[in-house]
């Protein structure tokens, strides 16, 4: 039987709501929470604060714009983890009493693994097994992906995620949070090789992004002595040069993974998916290499329900139900 569900996400900023029918995504209804620009990072207890505030009110318009009454609801999904604990708590205990109140199952989803099945909302979709580059705030993983309900991290960030160096880099350029997307956009815009990081190569297919930031740190201190306006003279080719070598950092990990692997499907995914360098330089691996490769469409990219949704169609159709004593699990892994 094809299911309809209601997921709910809420494991960082977002507050997000998706009712998927037979498999086809209806809506993806978002609010993002600004309350945290103003701080440089999102604050944990302000996080759960707003998903308070905005859930009832998110939750309600994916129902109304999705024509679909409650009861005609299968199941209830939530993201269950890997998150922020105050943050999931929000979204389960939501999850939780509105399928105790209309007597429906529920579905947990792991965030990652439904970052990654983002690619099945819209064609074209990947074929198995195929690898995925996750690359998010919290996360830096590369994925075998052997079917809709089996992954295998292959490596991943023994430290900072990409994303964090993103962001991390931007504040120490004194950009406002996130600077994942400020970097994008000035990236475009400079010299690439205007400078050089110091870039660690981890082993296996592990990755490490603090040391990067902490050159970035040190470069710009010594720059800072020699001209007080050396930054803003030259952010364009630091956000380009910068970008450059996390890029490289990822693909050089992606096609060793590929290389070792021979598989030649690569998806990316998570919220870094959506850097404008990081798609252009995957494009030209994949002439170089005969990858076939997937990038989600930038909805999909950062965090949203629709991904949930979608996690939550494969689960229903293999019976997989939570119990009513579900908690939150904020380090969840992959399984
Ligand atoms: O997947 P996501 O929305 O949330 C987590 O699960 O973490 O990812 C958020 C991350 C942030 O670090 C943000 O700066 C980064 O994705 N990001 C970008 C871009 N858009 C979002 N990083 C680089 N370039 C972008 N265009
Ligand atoms: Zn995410």
């Amino acid at each position: 039987m094809s299911p309809v569900i209601l997921a709910i996400e809420s494991s960082c900023d977002e507050t997000s709501a998706s009712v998927i029918r037979h498999g086809k995504v209806l809506n993806n209804v978002v609010a993002s929470q600004s309350i945290h620009h103003k701080y440089g990072g999102v604050v944990p207890e302000l996080a759960s604060r707003a998903h308070q505030r905005n859930i009832v009110e998110v939750v309600n318009d994916a129902m109304v714009s999705s024509g679909i009454s409650k009861d005609e609801l299968d199941a209830i999904a939530f993201t269950r983890g890997p998150g922020l604990m105050g943050a999931l708590l929000v979204g389960v205990s939501f999850a939780k009493g509105m399928a105790l109140a209309l007597n429906k199952p529920l579905i947990e989803v792991n965030h990652m693994e439904a970052h990654i099945l983002a690619h099945f909302i819209d064609e074209p979709r990947p074929a198995f097994p195929f690898l995925c580059l996750t690359v998010s705030g919290g996360h830096t993983q590369i994925v075998l992906v052997k079917d809709h309900l089996h992954m295998e991290v292959l490596g991943e960030t023994q430290d900072d995620a990409v994303g964090e160096a993103f962001d991390k880099g931007a504040k120490i350029l004194g950009l406002p949070y996130p600077g994942g997307p400020l970097i994008d956009r000035y990236a475009q815009l400079g010299n690439a090789e205007a400078y050089s990081f110091s870039e660690t190569n981890m082993p296996g297919l592990n990755f490490s992004f603090s040391g990067i930031k902490t050159s970035l740190l040190y470069f710009l201190r010594d720059e800072k002595l020699k001209d007080a306006e050396f930054v803003d003279k030259n952010l364009h080719d630091i956000c380009a040069s910068f970008q450059k070598a996390l890029i490289r950092m990822l693909l050089q990990k992606l096609t060793k993974a590929s290389r070792e692997t021979g598989i030649r499907q690569i998806a990316i995914a998570g919220g870094v998916a959506a850097n404008s360098g990081l798609r252009k330089e995957l494009g030209g691996l994949a002439q170089k290499h005969h990858w076939h490769v997937f990038i989600p469409d930038f909805q999909y990219c950062t965090d949203n329900a629709a991904m949930i949704a979608m996690a939550a169609h494969y689960k229903y159709l293999k019976g997989q139900f939570t119990d009513m004593g579900v908690a939150p699990l904020a380090n969840m892994s992959i399984s």
